[in-house]
């Protein structure tokens, strides 16, 4: 029996460079990008071939970045999705591999993500958790600083990324994925929560407990969908991939108004 073909649309290179372009995105931009590959239809060359595409429209003047957040290296205390026994989680703690930027993978980011991170001239922001990476000329400056108690905040990429005018494209996806609402978070009163992870000092691997403020997507769907009727984006298809690109600083700032007044608790 012969095997269905693959969902289209077909994407190569050029294909996604000139939907790119006619979205909007523009040479020299700075763009924090989380993506989709499957939802672009069927690309040639794979989450590489997008990478490329982007990067041949950012030029050599423009700064890539994605989220390369790696959550498993947390407290298993919090696991839900499984939870681990009981007994278990003494151990898990006390051999859970220690954040290195070189090699720890990314969870739950996407394929493209994943490919950025990898990429020869790519560097990565410190933090176990919520790390960015970036690719250009902005990347070292972009990535620098990440503090261990500041996921989202001030001491993060995103406010680098907001002062650096950045633009955010979400390439089939939704705002749940709009980590830039984060920010929003550290600027309105909120509640704090402890945080774990092993990191490596010189003294060697330790598990180490912050303290930073308490972050929830609850709600980012209906806070991007009034975003989106209250200010401009772009919107279009790349690939078959419903696309928005809109300022990164313009989202940070709605949000921040939008959670105070509809989610004013601590969630
Ligand atoms: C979770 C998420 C990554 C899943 O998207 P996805 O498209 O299914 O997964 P990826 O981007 O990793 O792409 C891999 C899929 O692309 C498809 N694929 C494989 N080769 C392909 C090709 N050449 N062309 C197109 N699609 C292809 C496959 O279905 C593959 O899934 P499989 O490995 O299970 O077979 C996405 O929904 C998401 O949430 N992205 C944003 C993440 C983010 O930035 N979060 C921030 C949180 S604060």
């Amino acid at each position: 029996m012969r095997e269905s073909f693959p969902t289209g649309p077909l994407c190569t290179r050029k294909s996604l460079a000139d939907q790119f372009r006619e979205l909007g995105v523009n040479h020299g931009d700075t763009l924090l990008l989380h993506s989709s590959l499957r939802s672009l239809g069927w690309v040639n060359g794979g989450a590489e071939a997008v990478v490329l595409a982007l990067l041949d429209v950012l030029g050599d003047t423009g700064t890539l970045v994605v989220p390369t957040q790696s959550s498993d290296n947390s407290d298993p205390a919090n696991w839900q999705h499984p939870p681990v026994p009981e007994a278990w989680k003494p151990i898990i703690r006390e051999t859970m591999l220690p954040y290195d930027p070189r090699t720890t993978p990314t969870r739950l980011m996407g394929v493209i993500a994943e490919t950025v991170r990898t990429w020869p001239s790519a560097v990565r922001s410190a933090h176990p958790q919520t790390s960015f990476s970036a690719v250009g000329p902005h990347a070292e400056s972009l990535m620098a600083g990440h503090a261990l108690d500041c996921a989202f905040g001030e001491q993060s990429p995103l406010a680098k990324l907001e002062r650096a005018h950045a633009r955010v494209l979400l390439l089939g996806v939704g705002f749940e994925s709009c980590t830039p609402f984060h920010l929003a978070e550290y600027r309105i009163p909120g509640g704090m929560t402890e945080n774990s992870f092993a990191i490596m000092t010189d003294e060697g691997r330790q598990w180490m407990t912050v303290r930073d403020t308490a972050l929830s997507e609850e709600r980012f769907d209906e806070l991007g969908a009034d975003f989106e009727k209250e200010r401009t984006i772009v919107r279009g298809k790349v690939g078959g991939a419903g696309s928005r690109l809109f300022q990164l600083g313009d989202a940070v700032q709605f949000a921040q108004r939008w959670l105070l007044l509809k989610r004013p608790y601590v969630p």
